[in-house]
């Protein structure tokens, strides 16, 4: 038998911020997204304060899904698609942030994307915060550092909860949560070279900690239907020889990367480990009297997780690095790599879903895999995207195996950037991973109109036969 259950829920993920463009619409607010220029391989992107004149920013018009929803969705239902993951721009909703009333407008687009996506057969997954926050709220209260930055969040999830309620049941409290550490520019603070930046991005982490503990409390009581999740990057790191040194690394590497924000969240406490480094790295962070304790209280449902490829670790020095999501890493000798430098391991998806069910005994969920490529469209209008299916067909194999030969349970599977959207790492729209090309280019020319790839027909083949023809 090499078929998943009728039930699994197949479809694909996009965020607010990198599809919806429209981005000061209907009383939307200025995101943190908002002020964050196009980059390309090897030029980050930079956050400018505020709109700089004859600057570039290109999250304020994505590919306009904004306007385009329903031919998009559409388009996903032809797939056969079973859920749709995307986030809610906070700033739609509460623009500033800090604001008791909640955006009408805002939350009415919400209701209408809903409606279509459950007209369509679609179940909605919902990330509520990704990457988009409120810029007021970085530049008035310092990000996540910010104690009150809990209140703000929770006020925005009660709205949200309440509003969906019977609409929504899966939910993601924070995309990628390790981001926080990772990149703590992501979570508003900002800063690198203060003496205190660690200490801000630590403070940062334990803030949402607890207010993701709380918010999926507040989601149970809600509905109690709801099924709430965490959504971590996972970082495959394996050792690069069997020196013990390189396995120990990479274990440590695997710990305080991935398991640390994933055991933290399924678990409800703080792991020993995790304590001890905190201890080493000589920092106090503040946790209030009932931190712990909603902590404890507020594990989540399932683990959500993005996987997009793994790196090696290593003690030798003057190694070759390559690239990754957030990180860098060692190259690994028996991996090919992406032009953007992304090791394809499909191999290492098997092995960390085996990781967190063994872990946990909770169901995943996998909300991001995929294959950022530059495609080109050839004479007849169309891209012949071999090396995308190819990338996805071996993933979705070795998930398959995951699944059916070790147990593992599994809600679905969501592609990333189904349609082509702006990469969040450098911005650029020619990264694309979509099954529907968007006319757009890295400068904002385009017509913005929806093509199929071969990679739609494939993907719809897939989903009809239950994953058998891959
Ligand atoms: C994940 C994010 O890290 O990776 C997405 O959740 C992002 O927002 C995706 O787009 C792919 O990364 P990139 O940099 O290729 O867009």
């Amino acid at each position: 038998m090499s078929q998943l259950s009728k039930d699994f829920l197949w479809g694909g993920a996009i965020a607010a911020n990198q599809a919806e463009g429209a981005y000061l619409e209907d009383g939307k607010g200025l995101s943190l997204m908002d002020i964050v220029t196009a980059g390309k391989k090897g030029v980050s992107r930079r956050f400018t304060n505020k709109i700089e004149k004859d600057t570039y920013y290109p999250n304020h018009e994505a590919i306009d899904f904004y306007h385009h929803y329903k031919e998009d969705l559409a388009l996903c239902e032809e797939m056969g698609f079973r859920c749709f993951r995307t986030s809610i721009a906070w700033t739609r909703i509460f623009p500033l942030g800090d604001e008791d009333t909640p955006n009408e407008a805002g939350l009415k687009f919400y209701d209408d994307l809903f409606d279509e996506m459950i007209k369509r057969g679609m179940q909605p997954v919902v990330t509520i915060s990704h990457y988009e926050m409120p810029l007021n709220l970085v530049q008035k209260y310092g990000g996540w550092a910010n104690r009150q930055l809990i209140d703000f969040y929770l006020h925005f999830c009660e709205v949200i909860f309440k509003r969906y309620k019977g609409k929504v049941k899966y939910w993601m409290t924070f995309n990628e949560i390790n981001s926080v550490i990772l990149m703590p520019e992501i979570a508003g603070v900002v800063g690198r070279d203060q003496d205190d930046f660690l200490l801000r991005s630590y403070q940062a982490a334990h803030h949402q900690f607890v207010a993701s503990a709380k918010a999926v409390t507040l989601g149970h009581q809600i509905d109690k239907d709801n099924q709430i999740g965490c959504m971590v990057l996972t970082l495959v790191n394996y050792p690069l020889t069997s020196r013990p040194e390189d396995v120990e690394l990479a274990e440590y590497n695997m710990r305080m990367k991935t398991f640390a924000f994933s055991d933290i969240q399924v678990k409800g406490h703080y792991p020993r480990y995790v304590q001890k480094y905190v201890e080493r790295l000589g920092l106090h962070i503040q946790i209030e009297p009932g931190d712990l304790e909603a902590m404890k209280e507020g594990c989540v449902d399932f683990v959500g997780f993005s996987y997009y490829s793994s790196s090696v670790a290593t003690i030798q020095k003057d190694i070759e690095k390559t690239g990754g999501n957030l990180t860098s890493g060692v190259k690994n000798p028996y991996l090919e790599t992406s032009e953007w430098g992304w090791q394809v391991d499909a191999k290492g998806l098997r092995y960390i879903m085996n990781r967190f069910y063994d872990r946990y005994e909770i169901p995943l969920f996998i909300v991001e895999n995929g294959l950022g490529y530059n495609d080109q469209v050839n004479a007849n209008g169309y891209v012949e995207d071999d090396y995308r299916i190819a990338y996805l067909k071996a993933h979705i194999e070795e998930m398959k195996k995951a699944i059916l030969i070790d147990g593992v349970e599994v809600i679905g599977y969501t592609a990333w950037g189904c349609i082509d959207l702006v990469s969040a790492g450098t911005g650029e729209m020619s990264k694309r991973y979509g099954f529907i090309y968007v006319d757009r280019d890295d400068l904002g020319n385009g017509t913005l109109k929806r093509s199929k790839k071969k990679s739609f027909d494939w993907y719809k083949n897939v989903i009809a036969s239950d994953g058998e023809n891959l």
